[in-house]
C-alpha cells in the first residue's frame, strides 16, 4: 500500500505537469498527506480496545414516510489513534492524522438500500463525542462509494483527480458522495415533494479519507461515526436518486489552499465547472476553515444560487479551552454551521443544467474571526460546496 501510494503520486504529478503543461508545486505537507501510509506510520486504524462502543448500532429513527419503513443505523469506523500534540509527522504537523485513507468501512445495508440522510461524528472508543472542548477535532473526512454505477460529476473533468487516486481508483468507477468537517452538517438526500434518496447496491464498496487532530499530550483513539436513515431493499416506485457535486477552491488537489494573507481579508475561489448532471437540487452543503466568514455560490458567471454565513461556537463544544505549544496556536472558536443556504426556499436556481457554469468562493477575514495557526503561520484553509441533485433512477451518464 506505502509503495504504491508513492509510485502512484509520482506518476500522478509526471502526467499532470506533462498534459497540462504546469508545474505542480505540492507542499511538503500536502506530498506527505498523499502517502499517508507512510507519514502516519504508528497510527492510523487500530484493532478494538475493550469494552469499546458498538461497531454498527440500530436506532430509533427521527423520519417518517407514509408506507415505508426508516431504520436509522449507526456505523462506528476504525477506530483511529491519533498522534498527541506533541509528536510532530515527517512533514512537521503536530497531533495530526494526515490524509489516512481507510479502504475497509462498513455500509449501512449489506443488499440494496436508499440512504434518507446521512450525518458524520467523532467519539471516544467508549461512545462519548469527541470535540475541540476535549482536544480532538474532526478536521474533514471525504466519503467515496466505488461500484459499477458510479463517477464524480465534477472528478471527471480533471486529468487526475487526486483525491480518487490516493487510494488506487479514479473519477470513472467511484464517487464523492458525502464530506464532513468538524462542524458536522448533515446531507438530506431526501425531500419530501420530490421522493429522492441515495441508493445503495449491494456490490458497493465505501472508502473513507480522514484528517484528524489531536490537541491533547497523550494520543487519542477515536471512531469516526456515520449516522444513517435508510429504507432496506429496492428503491420505492416513482424516486428519483441523488447524485453529489463536489465544488472545491483546489478541486481533485487536495482541497488545501495555503491562505495568501497572514492576517486581514481573502477570498479563494473555484474554477467555472460545466455540468455533466442535470435536475433539481434537493440539498447544498457548504465548507470553510477557521477564520472564514461566508461561501458564495453562483451558477452562471454573473447569478447567485446562494451564499453561506459560517457561525461559530454556538454550542460550548466548539470552544478551545487546551494549552498551545510554541509556534502551534489554536483557534478558541470554531466554525460549529454554515447557515443561509440550507433549505430550498434559499435556492435562487432550483436546477442544474448544462447550460450553465458553477463557481464557488470562500471568503476569509482574519481580523473577524481567529485561523488556527502553525508554526506561527496561518494553516490551510478550504472553500467546497456540495450540492444534491435529483437525477432519475438506475445506471446514469454524464449529460
Ligand atoms: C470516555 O473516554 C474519554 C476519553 O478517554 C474520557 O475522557 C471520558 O471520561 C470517558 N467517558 C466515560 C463515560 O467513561
Amino acid at each position: 500500500m506505502r509503495t504504491s501510494s508513492l509510485y502512484l503520486l509520482a506518476c500522478a504529478e509526471t502526467v499532470l505537469s506533462a498534459s497540462l503543461g504546469e508545474s505542480i508545486n505540492f507542499e511538503k505537507r500536502q506530498l506527505g498527506g498523499l502517502i499517508g501510509g507512510l507519514t502516519n506510520a504508528g497510527y492510523g486504524k487500530v484493532a478494538d480496545p475493550p469494552g469499546h462502543a458498538p461497531r454498527k448500532e440500530e436506532l430509533k429513527s427521527p423520519m417518517s414516510i407514509p408506507g415505508v419503513t426508516i431504520k436509522r443505523v449507526k456505523i462506528r469506523a476504525g477506530p483511529y489513534k491519533v498522534p498527541d500534540m506533541g509528536t510532530k509527522s515527517v512533514t512537521g504537523h503536530s497531533g495530526m492524522l494526515e490524509s489516512y485513507y481507510d479502504p475497509t468501512v462498513q455500509k449501512p445495508c449489506d443488499g440494496d438500500c436508499s440512504i434518507l440522510q446521512q450525518v458524520g461524528g467523532l467519539e471516544y472508543t467508549n461512545g462519548t463525542n469527541a470535540n475541540i472542548d476535549t482536544g480532538m477535532w474532526l478536521h474533514h473526512m471525504v466519503h467515496f462509494n466505488t461500484g459499477a454505477r458510479r463517477w464524480d460529476p465534477v472528478g471527471r473533468d480533471w486529468t487526475i483527480c487526486l483525491p480518487h487516486l490516493g487510494f488506487g481508483s479514479s473519477p470513472s468507477r467511484s464517487e464523492r458522495y458525502f464530506v464532513t468537517g468538524n462542524e458536522r452538517t448533515p446531507f438530506h438526500y431526501y425531500r419530501e415533494a420530490d421522493k429522492t434518496a441515495y441508493h445503495l447496491d449491494p456490490a458497493d464498496k465505501f472508502t473513507y479519507l480522514v484528517e484528524l487532530m489531536n490537541m491533547n499530550m497523550a494520543p487519542q483513539t477515536v471512531y469516526v461515526t456515520m449516522t444513517y436513515d435508510i429504507i432496506e431493499g429496492a428503491l420505492p416506485t416513482g424516486w428519483k436518486e441523488i447524485k453529489t457535486v463536489f465544488l472545491d477552491a483546489d478541486s481533485c488537489r487536495t482541497s488545501e489552499v495555503r491562505p495568501p494573507k497572514e492576517k486581514g481579508s481573502f477570498d479563494i475561489s473555484s474554477k467555472p465547472w460545466k455540468p455533466s448532471v442535470e435536475g433539481k437540487i434537493i440539498d447544498a452543503i457548504g465548507h470553510l476553515h477557521d477564520g472564514g466568514v461566508g461561501l458564495d455560490i453562483k451558477a452562471t458567471t454573473s447569478g447567485p444560487f446562494c451564499s453561506f454565513d459560517a457561525k461559530y461556537s454556538e454550542k460550548p463544544e466548539y470552544v478551545f479551552r487546551g494549552m498551545d505549544m510554541k509556534g502551534d496556536k489554536t483557534a478558541k472558536d470554531h466554525i460549529s454551521s454554515m447557515a443561509g443556504c440550507s433549505t430550498p426556499q434559499d435556492y435562487k436556481v432550483p436546477m442544474m443544467s448544462k447550460s450553465q457554469s458553477w463557481t464557488i468562493k470562500g471568503s476569509y477575514d482574519y481580523d473577524k474571526k481567529e485561523g488556527n495557526l502553525e508554526g506561527g503561520k496561518q494553516s490551510e484553509v478550504m472553500a467546497i460546496a456540495i450540492l444534491l441533485v435529483a437525477v432519475p433512477p438506475g445506471p446514469l451518464k454524464p449529460v
